[in-house]
């Protein structure tokens, strides 16, 4: 609640020395189909059908960030960061993975904000992924291995879900499906994790965690995307606080896996380095990154984020979501500032595909960084940014 009052403030508060110099986004992509196909073997009921490739970007998708990239540019417009809605090419930089959903969020983000003046980069060879979006072990040693499964045993070890776990059991009705039949998964009380750290590959907790976690990213998918409600968990979930149940799962699943203190770091490493240059000497006014919740997490864990909630949402880095790093100039004090937050369409908004606009804004929620003490208007000094950058 504070946070929402906080940023509403902060939106109005039209302090006249202060003048937006550049704006650098890291993106989540916006809808897409679910990403595992076996889930038949979870429930006996009839799923929803989708219509193309699974992990793919859907039509909805497409339109919820064609609304996102035109509410930023009238609101960078409105800061005067822009004069008009196509820039020069030398001004903005749009630069995406290689997987399908993140080249098709960006280049609906720039149909809604630039029309056809800006080109959406990526790496041409999209076989395989962009190693600066790519999330995966790069340290070779025993020592490294060691103490990150050490942490993230630890997080494992904190996590109590019976609610979750009791309400899955319940809707998949998994007692009567096939899993339980052929692999004794009747419940997921009754399956134990596995920390699974290899070098070159993304890390992962197998066990309730994981299948809760495709489970309910396939409910929520189907309830962004505008299935009918008897469709979604089977008519099961449509309040925010049932939603915020299953999705406790969800968090905790990316919690362990991307946001422990030396493992985000070494996963996150190539993209923090592509950030720190563009933080340090970027020359454009906008910079935009599309890639996954994955780089999401483990950036604000590496940057050392404090932990945050966002109102209205039940996702902790919802699709079509941004990290928005903006960097201000102060006239008065002759002084560059920084004020970073998470930007994200609620629940609702993506539910009901609504047009977002200045009036009927996207939800704006303020982050802060250990060591880089805000101020009243939410801002802290870039030259203390630039210490952490250099620090890292
Ligand atoms: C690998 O991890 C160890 C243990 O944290 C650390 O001392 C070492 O510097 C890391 N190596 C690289 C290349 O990051
Ligand atoms: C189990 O699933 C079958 C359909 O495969 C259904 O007819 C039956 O009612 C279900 N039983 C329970 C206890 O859910």
């Amino acid at each position: 609640m504070f946070v929402k009052w906080c940023s509403i403030v902060l939106l109005c508060a039209c302090v006249d020395s202060l003048k937006l110099k550049q704006v650098i986004m890291l993106s989540r992509h916006s809808i897409r189909t679910p990403l595992v196909l076996n889930l038949e073997d979870y429930s006996e009921k009839k799923w929803p059908v989708w219509e193309g490739e699974s992990g793919y970007l859907t039509k909805k998708g497409r339109q919820l960030e064609r609304f996102m990239g035109r509410y930023v540019s009238e609101w960078m417009m409105n800061e005067n960061l822009f004069q008009n809605k196509c820039p020069d090419e030398d001004e903005v930089h749009v630069y995406s993975n290689t997987k399908q959903r993140t080249i098709e969020t960006a280049e609906a983000f720039v149909d809604g904000a630039f029309e056809d003046c800006v080109t959406v980069h990526y790496n041409r060879d999209t076989t395989k992924m962009d190693p600066i979006f790519n999330s995966i072990v790069r340290n070779d040693t025993q020592e490294f291995k060691d103490l990150v499964i050490s942490e993230m045993q630890k997080k494992l070890d904190a996590i109590s879900l019976p609610r979750p776990y009791r309400e899955l059991d319940r809707i998949l009705e998994l007692k009567n499906s096939s899993v339980c039949r052929k692999e004794n998964v009747c419940s997921l009380f009754k399956v134990k994790h596995d920390i699974v750290l290899n070098l070159n590959e993304e890390p992962d907790v197998s066990g309730p965690l994981k299948i809760a976690n495709f489970i309910v990213d396939a409910f929520l998918m189907a309830y962004y995307d505008g299935k009918p409600i008897h469709e979604v968990a089977w008519g099961e979930v449509t309040l925010l606080t049932e939603w915020d149940t299953l999705l406790s799962a969800v968090r905790a699943y990316h919690d362990v896996r991307f946001k422990t203190k030396h493992l985000s770091r070494d996963l996150v490493n190539p993209l923090l380095e592509h950030m720190r240059d563009i933080f340090l000497t970027g020359d454009k006014k906008f910079y935009l990154l599309v890639g996954h919740d994955a780089n999401i997490n483990a950036l604000t864990s590496a940057m050392n984020f404090m932990d945050y909630t966002l109102h209205d949402q039940a996702e902790k880095t919802p699709i079509s979501g941004k990290l928005v790093f903006q960097k201000w100039y102060d006239e008065h004090k002759d002084r560059e500032l920084l004020r970073v937050y998470y930007l994200y369409p609620s629940l609702q908004q993506i539910r009901d595909g609504v047009q977002l606009t200045l009036d009927n804004p996207p939800q704006w929620a303020l982050l802060e960084m250990e060591n880089c003490k805000l101020d009243v208007l939410g801002l802290c000094p870039w030259e203390d940014f630039v210490k952490i950058l250099k620090a890292l």
